[in-house]
């Protein structure tokens, strides 16, 4: 085992890390009852709705917020990090209060997906990865999201699919979203 000087294990078992609780007793709540869907073996499969649970309650997740899903399922840190940085509905830093993912994959691109995109850059005054300056919006290229005939597509705040997404149905999208901010 990989020791510092000081005789400190450096890959201490799951179970032995000091992990600081993140979350509300709410959250952990409907974490257990995710994984009394799986059996106790599968404990981990519930990975994917723990992480939905924490950045609904967080708004993205930490390496600190990671680091307790993993704790508190019993699994390394890493299996956490790799789920959660690998589906792009989950933050892994933080966005503003409503996040608009457009779908830039070729064949939505090829119909109007990316001409959509550049119209919400130049409505919100960002570009992908960023946020606006006053937190509303975050504007981010996503991956086929399953609703090719449908484009263009955008998934609005991670759970919510927009299709058709012509220029009047974004700026009734936006002022939607921006009442509610
Ligand atoms: S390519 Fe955009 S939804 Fe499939």
């Amino acid at each position: 085992m990989n020791t510092t000087e000081s005789n400190v294990p450096l890959n201490p078992p799951v179970e032995a890390r000091p992990v600081a609780r993140m979350l509300s007793d709410g959250a952990y709540r409907r974490i257990d009852r995710e994984v009394s869907k799986f059996p106790l073996e599968g404990k981990g499969s519930a990975v994917m709705a723990a992480l939905g649970i924490a950045q609904d309650e967080k708004g993205w997740l930490s390496i600190e917020v990671m680091a307790d899903v993993a704790s508190y399922l019993g699994l390394p840190d890493i299996a956490v990090q790799e789920v959660a940085t690998f589906y792009n509905m989950y933050n892994v830093r933080p966005v503003g209060r409503h996040k608009i993912t457009v779908c830039t994959n070729l064949p939505c691109a090829l119909s109007g997906g990316a001409l959509a995109g550049e119209y919400l850059k130049s409505k919100l005054g960002i570009d992908y990865r960023e946020t606006t300056a006053d937190g509303g919006f975050t504007l981010m290229e996503g991956e086929c999201m399953g609703a090719c005939g449908d484009a263009p597509v955008m998934l609005v705040d991670n759970k919510r699919m927009a299709s058709w997404m012509s220029n009047e149905k974004i700026d009734a999208l936006l002022a939607e979203l921006s009442a509610k901010n």
